[in-house]
């Protein structure tokens, strides 16, 4: 059985009185709800981890990084490592997020050498891969896509096992324009598939998530397709009842 997950990315937002609000209004939506079969996971910015963490004391809520360095310390201003993370509560943290990807020219070596770092600090990396508008239209996808989930597959070998995948297509992040529920089963499905040749347990338990444009209004669809197995948010995750309805959202099998 592969529990459903559900993560906010609040990417570069929130603010000391904002989660404050927040988590306040999180917390009490909560106890209506029930959650029995989901993990949901928080990403705020690292410095406001220790906040929320204060503040949403729920057991089934689980926090993470939205980054970590490649390095274990040392002269790396600016970084935050695994362990640190691991120390200020985080079960999680977003790698190679295609924000980083781009932005921060993170190739696909870096995000293989950024989650062994994660695993090695005791968090589970959930490493996102994705395609461009114009791979996909010029039919580069899969060998995008195959470059990103190979270096995983060979960087990591038997340690694969312990990492969650982000399918995040980047046409769809952020621009309301979400992939159908049928596109993203057909890339999971094909990923699972791949990931299955080199090893079928690995690929039958491993959860893989989708993100991009998800809202309250879509989550149900793609949460109903066999190989999505759960969601990585960013906007609606902000706002606390559509953030609360898709973490209700799909039927734990
Ligand atoms: P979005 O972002 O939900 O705002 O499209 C998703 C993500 O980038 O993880």
């Amino acid at each position: 059985m592969r529990p459903i997950l559900i993560i906010a990315n609040w990417k570069l937002n929130g603010n000391w009185s904002f989660n404050e609000e927040y988590a306040s209004l999180f917390s009490n939506g909560l106890k209506e709800i029930d959650l029995t079969g989901r993990q949901i996971v928080i990403c705020p910015p690292s410095i406001y981890l220790q906040q929320l963490n204060g503040l949403i004391l729920d057991q089934e809520i689980y926090f993470g990084g939205q980054d970590l360095s490649d390095e274990i310390s040392g002269a790396f201003t600016g970084e935050v490592s695994g362990v640190m993370l691991k120390e200020f509560g985080c079960r999680y943290v977003l790698v190679g997020h295609s924000e980083r990807r781009l932005r921060h020219q993170e190739s696909n070596e870096l995000v293989v050498k950024k989650a062994l770092n994660a695993i090695a600090a005791g968090l589970t990396p959930v490493i996102c891969v994705g395609e461009t508008l114009e791979q996909r239209q010029s039919k580069q996808m899969e060998e995008v896509l195959s470059a990103q989930v190979d270096s995983i597959l060979q960087g990591l070998g038997e340690q694969v096992e312990q990492i969650v995948l982000a399918y995040e297509p980047i046409w769809a992040i952020g621009t309301g324009q979400t992939a159908t529920a049928e596109q993203a089963q057909e890339v999971h499905g094909w990923l699972r598939e791949k990931i299955g040749a080199t090893n079928r347990s690995v690929a039958e338990n491993l959860q893989m998530i989708y993100g991009g444009s998800v809202k309250s209004d879509n989550a149900k669809q793609l949460l109903e397709m066999p190989d999505i197995d759960g969601l990585l948010v960013g906007g609606a995750s902000l706002v606390v009842p559509e953030f609360l309805s898709i973490c209700q959202t799909g039927e734990v099998i």
